[in-house]
């Protein structure tokens, strides 16, 4: 489909593929979660099903690219969902986003209630934790460092220098018009900041060069910043039923988005050209790096 992938190389098999790998290890998680366990149903019910699983493909994916077989890293993919999932559940409570809709299904606090949608949360990102120091246990001691380092570098995105930052500047700008710069850096810390994580533990589960590292996050910068770009234009031109979320919301917290500040083409071309700035840092990379070079299209591409 791209120019920049090598031919025979298809994309929507490769994401179907890799979904399943992803959905067979979570499900795996959830299974060792005891029956009578209180949390075991809204966990299962929030981390089951409907999500694209991007950020664990990325980190596949550029595990791939520095030419490593993936499955070493699929327990950071794991946790990287875990944590996406749980920070979806709580974006969406009525503290903070007020959303009843999600991967088509009600959301947590709909479904269950506030106080459980709040726990599963709780319980989602302590579980991703539980998963990475189990995989640097069982990995022995020449690789536990490796795993250390993914620690160091999830909890960092995932934390109040990262993710938590952004969602602070997310709820306390709604109404305050925020210039370019601003936006961006917002942008970058809710919704990048773990994008860049999933590209960055992948490489360094694959043991990527330093080189190959710094390209590998300049990609990850870019095609993160274009993601939350398109989920702004989404939430204006989408379709709910293929979305799985309500459209219209942004607008109506009046929350700070690209469409809002530059307008809806231009925003379209921003994101354009976040993505050729993303698959440039790739020049240094063979077709090992096509999944990454297809995914960033699809970014701009996607319809959910
Ligand atoms: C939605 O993320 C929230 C943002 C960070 C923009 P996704 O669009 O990846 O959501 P799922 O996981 O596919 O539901
Ligand atoms: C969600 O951003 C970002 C995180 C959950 C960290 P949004 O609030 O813009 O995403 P949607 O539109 O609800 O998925
Ligand atoms: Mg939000
Ligand atoms: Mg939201």
């Amino acid at each position: 489909m791209l120019e920049h992938t090598s031919p025979g190389f298809e994309l929507k098999t490769y994401l179907a593929l890799q979904r399943q790998i992803v959905n067979t290890a979570l499900d795996e998680h959830l299974k060792s979660l005891p029956l009578e366990l209180t949390m075991r149903e809204p966990v299962v019910y929030a981390l089951s099903t409907g999500g694209k699983r991007l950020r664990p493909i990325l980190c596949l994916a550029a595990c791939t690219a520095v030419g490593v077989e993936p499955e070493i890293a699929l327990p950071a993919a794991c946790a990287l969902e875990m944590i996406h999932t749980y920070s979806l559940i709580h974006d969406d409570l009525p503290a903070l986003d007020d959303d009843d809709l999600r991967r088509g299904k009600p959301t947590c606090h709909v479904q269950f209630d506030e106080a459980t949608a709040i726990l599963t949360g709780d319980a989602l990102l302590n579980m991703a934790f539980e998963v990475l120091s189990e995989a640097g246990c069982k990995s022995g001691p020449d690789n536990a460092s490796r795993w250390l380092r993914v620690v160091a570098i999830i909890s960092n995105a995932s934390g109040c220098l990262g993710m938590i930052e952004g969602q602070a500047r997310d709820l306390s700008f709604e109404g305050v018009k925020l210039n370019q710069e601003a936006l961006e850096n917002m942008h970058r810390l809710k919704t990048g900041a773990l994008i860049r994580a999933a590209v960055h533990v992948g490489a360094v589960l694959g043991g990527a060069s330093d080189d190959q590292i710094d390209r590998l996050k300049r990609y990850a910068d870019n095609i993160g910043l274009a993601f939350q770009v398109i989920d702004d234009i989404l939430n204006i031109q989408g379709d709910p039923s293929v979305l799985g979320k309500a459209v219209g919301t942004d607008a109506s917290r009046q929350k700070n988005t690209y469409p809002a500040l530059l307008g809806l083409e231009p925003s379209r071309a921003y994101a354009d050209q976040l993505i050729g700035d993303a698959l440039r840092a790739l020049d240094i990379f063979d077709n090992k790096a096509d999944p990454l070079r297809a995914i960033a299209q699809y970014i701009v591409d996607r319809k959910r």
